[in-house]
């Protein structure tokens, strides 16, 4: 089901105007459908449903507090990277026994934060992690819960730098050392083995590699047994790809009816790290023509947002589709949409066919994932407002950073 239609020439999110909602809000603005996240969480859960899981979100992909709290009151789980991030998870009433902790550069204040709130395990990437989580649950008088992330070595054939599974990657334990890293993990008296991991990469379109990492993963766990040592969980990670362009997407319920009936009977509890797939189809970026410049060799659309809010482009040349928020009478022609940051890298999309004047709306797609999340304050740009569309209503769940709130916590030289 598609969140977005047009409805005479005027694009809506979820029935919303976004022309709208621009007027509301200004631009650059991101605007999520509730539903669509909502959702896509579902194709997850019910696809799942016939065997014991958790959908543990990426909440790296969008963090905002209305995002978390609405999968929060689904009874999802949370995939966190940092103390940052299981602060928002908590704020926005998700309950930590639900968190699993990921991430290869864990810090001890990170580690006792989450002790204490009572995580529901820490993925543990490497030997040394172990031996401090081991030393800093001790001092606390407390057991951690660990699983540990194997890097299967499987090629998830996506772009290399969200590629995260092959041995030359820096995540994870490698799997020729898994044996060894459980055995040391179960001589440390203040852990507690709880399961095994593994997350391949990022936009993954074929479930083959998913598949090929699930059962290297299978492996280990039955050479686990034979050692003696029994998980409670198999953890597979996140990666499902979503449409950008002309991919085909894969089937996220198709996938997961799959997994359960390979766990069914099995006695594991299945987690899955999803959160491209659950937010990325969901939220747009608008944005206003500022200036079309014609004079130059190519001709420039140049737009109120650029890579501070959207860095997709510039970091990774993915693709967003941008199209026209309302109907113009313009001519159609071919335009670099570019924004106003000073970087030749600041592109949003390259040759894209627009009939547009300035001062028309444009709504860059597929921006639920990665997009405010990676947003900075490059050249002093304050990052945008978010805004829910929330059962018809058009709800701001962030307001627009302010020019003063970026030098707030600066302060100039002394006189003396
Ligand atoms: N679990 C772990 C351990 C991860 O590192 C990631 C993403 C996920 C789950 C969620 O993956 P997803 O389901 O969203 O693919 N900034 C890049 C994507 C980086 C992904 C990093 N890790 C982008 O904009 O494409």
């Amino acid at each position: 089901m598609s969140f977005l239609a047009r409805v005479e020439g005027e694009l809506r999110l979820d029935g919303m105007p976004l022309a709208d909602v621009a007027r509301e809000f200004g631009t650059p603005c991101y605007v999520y459908s509730r539903s669509a996240i909502e959702s896509a969480y579902r194709e997850f859960d019910q696809g799942l449903g016939g065997v014991d899981h958790l959908v543990c979100y990426a909440v790296k992909a969008s963090s905002n507090l209305a995002i978390l709290d609405a999968l929060a009151r689904l009874g999802a789980g949370f995939d966190i990277v940092s103390g940052g991030e299981l602060a928002r998870v908590l704020a926005a009433g998700g309950s930590a026994e639900r968190v699993i902790f990921s991430g290869v550069g864990k810090s001890e204040a990170e580690m006792r934060t989450a002790l204490a709130a009572g995580i529901k395990c820490f993925n543990v990437e490497s030997e040394p992690e172990l031996e401090r989580l081991d030393a800093l649950a001790g001092a606390m008088g407390l057991s951690a819960p660990v699983s540990l992330r194997i890097n299967p070595d499987v090629d998830a054939r996506t772009h290399p730098y969200i590629s995260t599974g092959l041995a030359g990657n820096k995540f994870g334990i490698p799997h020729g050392r898994a044996l060894e890293a459980y055995a040391r993990a179960a001589r440390l008296s203040n852990l507690r083995i709880t399961g095994i991991g593994c997350h391949i990469g990022s936009q993954i379109l074929e479930t083959a590699p998913l598949d090929e990492a699930l059962e290297r993963v299978m492996e280990l766990v039955a050479a686990l047994a034979g050692e003696g040592i029994a998980l409670a969980h198999v953890d597979l990670g996140g990666g499902l790809g979503i449409r950008y362009r002309d991919e085909v997407a894969p089937d996220i319920r198709g996938y997961c009816e799959r997994l359960a009936r390979r766990f069914a009977g099995s006695g594991f509890q299945l987690l899955l790290e999803p959160g491209r797939a659950i937010v990325g189809s969901a939220g747009v970026l608008l944005t206003r023509v500022e200036y079309l410049k014609l004079d130059k060799a190519k001709r420039f659309a140049v737009v109120d947002a650029s890579m501070s809010e959207l860095l997709r482009p510039a970091l990774y040349e993915s693709w967003h589709d941008i199209v026209p928020v309302e109907p113009s009478r313009a001519a159609p022609a071919t335009y670099d949409v570019v924004g106003p940051v000073c970087e030749s890298a600041d592109v949003l999309g390259v040759d894209r066919s627009l009939a547009i004047r300035e001062g028309d709306l444009l709504a860059i797609l597929s921006a639920g994932a990665y997009g405010m999340a990676m947003a900075s304050n490059y050249n002093s740009r304050p990052r945008p407002p978010e805004v829910i569309i929330d059962r018809g209503r058009a709800l701001q769940v962030r307001a627009r950073e302010t020019i003063a709130s970026l030098h707030v916590l600066e302060r100039r030289l002394p006189d003396a």
